[in-house]
């Protein structure tokens, strides 16, 4: 069989239901049953990478795989995960730990400003989302503790409310310097749709994705507190401060054209100007990716992603070796496209192929990355879900 080596063999924790999961965690760790159970989704981003902030349009795809939380209100915090063998009681006031209950305390510190939290609450979590594969794992946590935590509180939070709380607690209490494009899409995610997001004036529009996405994982995990996303988001902050020093009403880099380009080549030091030139023609690309997509014409947005990987690439230095690799394998057997999805630097690729060869194309990518890197990559498929929602807990 020319698919049976790579593809992700169904694992108990792919299998259940976080939601069933997380409850049954719940359970046996605090001995009484959860009030409130929510999951979310993590996302696979088609396009529009590190145009989110921006200006730019971005077009994610909520994933199948969630991140659940069950919990219940108590005298105190303290979460527990599938991972980990014990509560942690956690004090909400004290210094972050860099640690992933970090998250968690932002989202209840961004809620209490709200007056949406309970005064304590016991939290049990799982996931079947990879962790470090730039599938935004940490949204899925963010989002889903609004909705348990604030259900808690006895509060219901518009779409909009989950993804500001969602966002603040990674952007300041974290410390990410992240855009609002995976908050968003977790929250705002319909089944058989990707979602093209408009950042800067919030516009939201679905354009239907039948067919299935498939990821490749390339094994290299990024973290991102502190890292080179931060490092990228400052670079375009001064390349906008050098840009309105002749454009003084510019917004965003994402509202210059591709016309402006040369006359940026020459203001702005050799550095920024590939980051420059990576939003600009990034979010011309995203937009005519939502309207191939809107078209169906896949091979058009096949090569959409492709050049929108060589500009990671090339321009905003963001990809890896092995990413490349597999992309360019992805093109050799027939893809329509693909692409290093998410922030970069590690991660995962996400491949756009013809629905009657997609596996075969998958497998075909396996087996060149094992001959040059010695291992199997991890790979998996994915239809467009749905946001965040509350879980009836399971008996
Ligand atoms: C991370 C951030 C997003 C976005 C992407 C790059 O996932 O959380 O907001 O900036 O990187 O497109």
């Amino acid at each position: 069989m020319p698919h049976s080596t790579s593809r992700e063999k169904p694992s108990n924790l792919t299998r259940l239901s976080p939601a069933r999961v997380a409850t049954s965690l719940f359970t046996s760790t605090f001995a009484t049953r959860p009030t409130v159970a929510a999951s979310a989704p993590g996302r696979v981003n088609l396009i529009g990478e590190h145009t989110d902030y921006n200006g730019g349009p971005v077009l994610p795809v909520a994933l199948e795989r969630r991140t659940a939380v069950a919990g219940r209100a108590a005298q105190r915090w303290a979460f527990i995960s599938g991972t980990e063998g014990e509560a942690q009681a956690i004090d909400i006031d004290a210094p972050m730990r860099s640690a992933w209950t970090d998250y968690i305390v932002g989202v209840v510190r961004e809620l209490r400003s709200l007056g949406a939290a309970p005064s304590g609450a016991e939290l049990a979590f799982s996931t079947n989302l990879p962790l470090g594969a730039g599938l935004s794992s940490s949204a899925a946590l963010t989002v889903a503790t609004a909705k348990a935590v604030s259900l808690l509180a006895g509060k219901r939070l518009s779409p909009a409310a989950l993804v500001e709380v969602a966002f603040r607690a990674e952007y300041h209490q974290v410390g990410v310097r992240c855009g609002r494009m995976d908050q968003t899409i977790s929250v705002h995610a319909e089944t058989g749709s990707a979602l093209l997001f408009e950042t800067s004036s919030g516009v939201l529009r679905l354009v239907p994705l039948p067919g299935r996405l498939w990821i490749v994982e390339t094994g290299v995990s990024h973290r991102l507190t502190g890292g080179a996303l931060n490092e990228r988001r400052r670079e375009c902050e001064e390349a906008l401060a050098f840009c309105r020093e002749w454009r003084p009403g510019l917004a965003h880099l994402a509202q210059l054209s591709p016309g402006d380009l040369p006359e940026i080549g020459r203001r702005l030091p050799p550095p920024l100007v590939p980051r420059v030139r990576h939003v600009v023609t990034e979010t011309a690309r995203t937009r005519s990716a939502a309207d191939a997509l809107a078209a169906g014409e896949l091979s058009t947005l096949g090569r959409l992603l492709v050049e929108g990987h060589e500009s990671l690439r090339a321009d905003y230095q963001s990809t890896i070796p092995e990413a490349d690799f597999i992309v360019a394998s992805a093109v050799k057997h027939g893809a329509y496209g693909a692409r290093l999805t998410g922030a970069g630097w590690g991660g995962a690729v996400v491949v756009l192929a013809p629905a009657e060869r997609e596996a075969r194309v998958v497998a075909e990518i396996g087996r060149d990355f094992e001959k040059q890197y010695q291992r199997l990559p991890v790979t998996w498929s994915t239809r467009a879900s749905r946001g965040v929602r509350r879980e009836t807990i399971p008996d």
